[in-house]
């Protein structure tokens, strides 16, 4: 007899923007008429930059002659890919990451949701609370957790985010394994002090813990004093991993590609205490499970860092973040509290009634999607998220109807 994982009965009915794509759905159907504004799951709406384009089709034509063909290439990601992430993103800033260090893939998602693989199911995780569902979601998958209830899973720590520490969690009091961090975060948009990230790396060294440290979101950080890696802190190489994107900060949603950083003196312990390195078993893993991402997304991904790259790619952020200046802007005018949207797409702006409440009320009366604070954790009730990704008409047009409605409440 086939059984099923039943860990995966836990799990709520369905992942967040899944169930947020089917709410609008139904109402779109319902409504045919109406023009819906998507300010919901963080989807780019602008095309690539032309650097970027060039590239990609570079290499699309070298893959239509033998003599440039390219077939299975390295699963870690070519090196010209590798060489560029290092020096750009990481030694440009003073730290030391070397490029035999990065693991090119196809998306920030999938690695943190695969990455606790490599740990064994007893573990004591940290989450935070409101939180990106992938982290929570994959780790009740691989059974760390008990049964959901009142609106958490048992056997999680959970680290609140809310309004008195400015969304930025403090340490747990308990001894935890295994600990998420996401800076600018998703969904609060709020950032963290090169001070706060040593206090979470010194307290990893002192619990033989790890940070899984997800900097999707670095490209918007605007305030030069705030780091932008986890590695810019000293004694981050020992006890975290990094995960980056190009979704957001170059346009590749559909596009996939993203790295995950595992330095050599990363550390995991064994059943006897032994210490266990974990780049090469994440370089195991990935090469087991994963064939590497397509030869012109590489070539695609390389260009964001030419020259021209980066003055495009800046601009396309620039573009998303006076969306988000205008959302902020909006919110000042209406009396609403938020956090986000200075150095990060998102705005977390408390609602003052419940989140899927706010949710269907701007849908049905602004015809704006958001997305529910609750669909984040449970401190995320009361809030919305509002994403900055889309384009400068639809955007105006959102913070028009949004006035309307908002401003008679
Ligand atoms: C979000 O809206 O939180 C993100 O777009 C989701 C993701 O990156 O998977």
């Amino acid at each position: 007899m086939i059984t099923i994982n039943e860990h995966y009965l836990k799990l709520q009915a369905s992942y967040l923007f899944s169930d947020i794509a089917r709410r609008v759905a139904a109402f779109q159907a319902k409504h045919p008429e109406r023009d819906i504004i998507k300010l919901g799951i963080g989807d780019v709406t602008r095309g690539l930059p032309p650097a970027i384009i060039a590239a990609f089709h570079r290499a699309v034509d070298e893959m239509a002659a033998d003599a440039s063909f390219k077939g299975y290439g390295p699963e870690q990601g070519y090196s010209f890919l590798r060489e560029a992430i290092a020096v750009h993103d990481f030694q440009s800033r003073g730290a030391e990451i070397a490029a035999d260090e990065i693991f090119v893939s196809d998306g920030a998602k999938c690695d943190t949701g695969n990455i606790q693989e490599l740990f064994t199911s007893d573990i004591i995780i940290a989450i935070p609370d409101p939180v990106y569902p992938v982290y929570l979601d994959t780790n009740v998958m691989a059974g760390r957790t008990g049964a959901f209830v009142d609106g958490r899973y048992q056997g999680i720590v959970y680290l609140e985010g809310t309004k008195e520490n400015n969304f930025v969690p403090a340490l747990p009091k308990e001894k935890v394994d295994l600990i998420y961090l996401c800076f600018p975060n998703n969904p609060t948009g709020s950032t963290i002090t090169r001070a706060e990230l040593q206090n979470w790396v010194d307290f990893a060294r002192e619990q033989k813990a790890l940070i899984l440290f997800d900097a999707a979101y670095e490209a918007f950080i605007r305030d030069e004093n705030l780091p932008k890696s986890i590695y810019e802190v000293p004694g981050a190489r020992e006890v975290a991993i990094e995960f980056r994107s190009y979704s957001k900060s170059a346009g590749f949603t559909g596009t996939r590609c993203a790295y995950t950083v595992v330095p050599k003196e990363c550390r995991a312990y064994g059943a006897d205490g032994s210490v266990q390195m974990l780049h090469p078993l994440w370089n195991r893993r990935h090469c087991t499970k994963f064939n590497g991402v397509s030869y012109p997304v590489q070539r695609a991904a390389e260009a964001v860092y030419s020259p021209q790259g980066k003055v495009e790619t800046k601009a396309l952020i620039d573009a998303y973040m006076d969306n988000a200046a205008l959302v902020c802007a909006t919110m000042d005018k209406l009396g609403y509290d938020y956090v986000g949207g200075k150095n990060s797409p998102y705005i977390w702006v408390d609602g003052r009634m419940d989140s899927w409440a706010f949710f269907d009320m701007l849908l049905d009366k602004a015809g704006v999607v958001c997305t529910p604070g609750a669909g984040f954790g449970k401190c995320g009730n009361g809030y919305i998220r509002i994403s900055a990704f889309n384009n400068r008409d639809r955007v105006e047009e959102a913070m028009q109807r949004l006035t309307m409605v908002l401003s008679t409440r």
